[in-house]
């Protein structure tokens, strides 16, 4: 049988993941969203494309948890994004109320399911889910190490002008701008990239995809990003679905792991099928582990406002 997949929020992120997950033959997909008739709308025209590419997929559209029932994965991006005017603390609020709702629902109807969280801000998100959800910490994980670390990947080939599929690299700590950079860990080919390129012009690719996600948000000027964040996603998919136990940077629950303490942190972890099967602790310099160690500070603030919230 089939594995399935339900992704919550059939916006930008969520449809084009669905997009991604059936061209690839991955699962069938359940597409929820509150919105009546755009969940729908946005299925069948992906079932419809499917005899033009020879895809042989279920994929439904829906705003009833009924259909997600027994999901093997699912996916959040339900939730806002922030709006001009709007501070950071409504936008923690909008989305925890949302992330709460979803996650709530998805624990009664899919209650083996892993949980892929990307609602923003991500790494306070993927805490909500845990906090409302009670899963094992291998059943929840947030996307975004995957995608900063492919904005990182992707400026280093441009700048070097080689391929992207020669470019290793990762990134730890929070998502966008609290992300800690290890360019030494960074590879070409298997040739160390401090090497290739001098300490000035890695600090500028590094702060390049630092802030990726707002360099993308200024030029489309309506959203953000939505391509790379649904590549990143099904990269994740595709290592538990096939079992491939890649080693993939993710936000996940470390408690002695680096010393975070029982938060949620972005670090490399084992994706298998049972979802995050372990966390890789690697040597950080005392510099990476001073930045480490300030992302875990402000992922702690930003789970001090949603105890607040969920207690309230
Ligand atoms: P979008 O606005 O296009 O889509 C969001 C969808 O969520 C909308 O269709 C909306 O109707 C739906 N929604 C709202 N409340 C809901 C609820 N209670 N139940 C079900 N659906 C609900 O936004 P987009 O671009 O798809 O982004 C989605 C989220 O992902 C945002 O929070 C964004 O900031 C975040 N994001 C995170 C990234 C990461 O690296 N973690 C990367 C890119 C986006
Ligand atoms: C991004 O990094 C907005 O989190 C989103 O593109």
């Amino acid at each position: 049988m089939r594995k399935k997949i339900t992704i919550v929020g059939a916006g930008n992120v969520g449809a084009t993941a669905a997009h991604w997950i059936i061209t690839k033959e991955l699962a069938d997909v359940v597409l929820i969203d509150v919105i009546e008739g755009v969940p729908q709308g946005k299925a069948l025209d992906l079932l419809e494309a499917c005899p033009v590419e020879g895809i042989d997929v279920r994929i439904v559209g829906t705003n009833d948890y009924k259909e997600t029932q027994d999901s093997d994965i699912v996916v959040v991006t339900a939730g806002i994004a922030r709006k001009p005017g709007m501070s950071r603390s409504d936008l923690i609020k909008t989305n925890t109320g949302i992330v709460k709702e979803v996650c709530q629902k998805v624990a009664k109807t899919s209650p083996k399911a892993i949980l892929i969280i990307v609602s923003n801000p991500l790494d306070a998100m993927v805490y909500v889910a845990h906090r409302v959800t009670g899963f094992p910490r291998e059943r929840i994980l947030g996307m975004a190490g995957v995608l900063d670390s492919a904005r990182f990947r992707a400026f280093i080939a441009m700048e070097l002008g080689v391929s992207v599929e020669d470019i290793q690299g990762f990134v730890l700590g929070g998502h966008g701008d609290s992300m800690v950079p290890l360019p030494r860990y960074a590879t070409v080919s298997g040739i160390p990239l401090p090497q290739l390129l001098s300490a000035d012009r890695i600090k500028a690719l590094v702060d390049r995809a630092r802030n990726g996600g707002a360099e993308i948000v200024n030029l489309l000027k309506t959203g953000s990003a939505y391509y790379a964040p649904s590549a990143s996603i099904i990269q994740m998919v595709e290592s538990i679905l096939k079992d491939k136990r890649r080693i993939l940077p993710c936000a996940a629950y470390c408690d002695k792991e680096y010393g975070v303490g029982g938060y949620f942190i972005g670090v490399p972890v084992v994706l298998g099928s049972r979802g995050m099967e372990k966390v890789i602790e690697i040597d950080l310099a005392s510099e990476e582990r001073k930045l480490l160690d300030a992302s875990v500070g402000q992922v702690k603030e930003l789970c001090k406002e949603v105890e607040q919230i969920l207690s309230s």
